[in-house]
């Protein structure tokens, strides 16, 4: 290969061998472009869970699993949660770069502008029962949304994106807000917009008529630190939903509606609310924690917020989570027994050599839940918070596939199932029948 040849690599086949061209990354991750695999031999490749395929090139987010590296176009995670805010993180995301003062005071006017919801969506609360998974409602408000806005279905320029991008990321938190108002039986709190993106929330969650909720400026602080670590995370399975609905061109509303839906699962943002109740369950039984680890190795059960697809080290979000708890709860002067279980249960997983093997590590959500918790949200909004904050992530990831010259994303399959074969009458099968009922 002479040295200003572009590196390839070679696939033999029985029938052939084949050259494909080798895609470095800026962070020197390598792979091989198979786009003209199944042109050139009829082959696919297969690859469940996707755990070795990339469905794309992107520029929003960079993690190192190895090494327990996150980054934000560019810049660390650790940098972001200690200087930045959502609101500054979610333009740095969705615009690529930190924002100046005007284009922040200029979004953070959007996000006040829009920050209301329709007095017919708030109608459409009453048409949920008390007890409806806020997950549930979060997917159908958002998407309800856009029957109010029309003008979303088409972003024609960046100016409608952009507003666009305000009243999602705006009105997502009055929707789960308004979903726990409904639960608890109170009257939904109206936004106010003289607070942060981050207070208003609070204020639309906890004020009553009469009286304005004022939380300690830790736990705005600290509800600001937990969106900021959800803002993004590469092609993780919600995310990866976005940009699928996204690659059809639906419109950004239906795709992050769609996001929230594969957020929900328990192997994913589901976690946090699963890590609560299985403390809660260690709490109650009192049970022996080795004895409990030795049934997770036994597979008895999952040891919920441990392990990741990417990281195999530890998730430098829950690193910094840790560190949040540690620091509300000793200001807060309070003991909460599941942080002593999680720290139990971390430190005998980071001894034993089950654990160790597999390279299971506490993830973003072993913490997050206790930090929730000492913010007074209730464990089942926890997933919704995680939404809140993945919601910038989501945007950027749409914007790219629309700005990208991606086509619809429609993988290929391995065919396993029957081979053609021929049809039984239902006579011949004991059903009376004709064709034509
Ligand atoms: C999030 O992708 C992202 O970026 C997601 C996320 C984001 O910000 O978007 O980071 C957010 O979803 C974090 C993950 C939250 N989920 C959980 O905490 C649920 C518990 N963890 C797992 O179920 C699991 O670790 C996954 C789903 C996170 C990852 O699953 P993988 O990569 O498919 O790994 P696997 O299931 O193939 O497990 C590999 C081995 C198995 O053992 P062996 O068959 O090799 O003997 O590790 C074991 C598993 O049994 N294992 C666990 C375990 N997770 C994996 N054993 C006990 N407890 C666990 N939690």
């Amino acid at each position: 290969m002479t040295s200003d040849a572009k590196p390839t690599a070679k696939i033999q086949l029985p029938e052939m061998e084949l050259e494909c061209p080798i895609v470095v990354g800026t962070e020197n991750e390598k792979s091989i472009d198979i786009r003209a695999l199944r042109a050139q031999s009829g082959y696919i490749t297969l690859d469940d869970g996707y755990g070795n395929t990339g469905a794309c090139e992107s520029k929003i987010t960079y993690i190192d699993g190895e090494k327990g590296i996150l980054r934000y176009r560019g810049y660390s995670i650790e940098d972001l949660a200690e200087h930045s805010t959502f609101v500054e993180t979610a333009l740095l995301l969705i615009y690529g770069e930190l924002p100046t003062k005007e284009t922040l005071s200029g979004f953070r006017k959007l996000l006040t502008d829009h920050e209301m919801l329709h007095e017919g969506l708030h109608n459409m609360y009453d048409g949920f029962p008390a007890e409806g998974h806020p997950m549930a409602i979060l997917s159908a408000m958002i998407n309800a949304c856009s029957c109010y806005h029309p003008d979303i279905m088409v972003m024609e320029d960046e100016t409608t994106f952009m507003a666009a991008a305000a009243r999602l990321m705006s009105k997502v938190r009055t929707i789960a807000a308004a979903a726990y108002k409904t639960s608890v039986g109170q009257p939904h709190i109206y936004p106010s917009p003289n607070l942060s993106y981050c207070r208003n929330f609070l204020h639309m969650m906890f004020s009553i008529p009469f009286r304005e909720f004022d939380p300690d400026p830790d736990v705005v602080s600290a509800l600001r630190l937990f969106l900021i670590l959800h803002a993004d995370h590469e092609q993780n399975c919600s995310t990866s939903t976005v940009r699928m609905v996204a690659s059809s061109q639906a419109n950004l509303f239906a795709s992050c509606a769609a996001g929230v839906c594969a957020l929900w699962g328990p192997l994913h943002g589901g976690a946090n609310m699963a890590v609560i109740k299985m403390l809660h369950e260690l709490n109650e039984s009192q049970i022996d924690l080795v004895k409990f680890m030795e049934g997770v190795k036994r597979k008895e059960f999952r040891l919920m917020g441990f392990g990741h697809r990417v990281y195999k080290n530890y998730d430098p979000r829950a690193r910094i989570l840790k560190k949040a708890v540690d620091k509300v709860i000793r200001k807060a002067n309070i003991h909460d027994p599941f942080l002593d279980i999680a720290r139990k249960l971390e430190e005998v997983a980071l001894e034993d050599p089950y654990f160790i093997e597999r390279k299971l590590y506490p993830n973003v959500d072993f913490y997050s839940g206790i930090l929730l918790r000492t913010l007074g949200i209730p464990l089942n909004m926890f997933t919704v918070m995680f939404a809140i904050g993945r919601m910038p992530g989501w945007i950027a990831h749409w914007k790219e596939v629309q700005e990208s010259d991606s086509r619809i994303h429609r993988p290929r399959q391995v065919y396993t199932g029957y081979v053609q074969r021929e049809y039984i009458p239902c006579e011949k099968r004991g059903i009376e029948w004709n064709v034509g009922s």
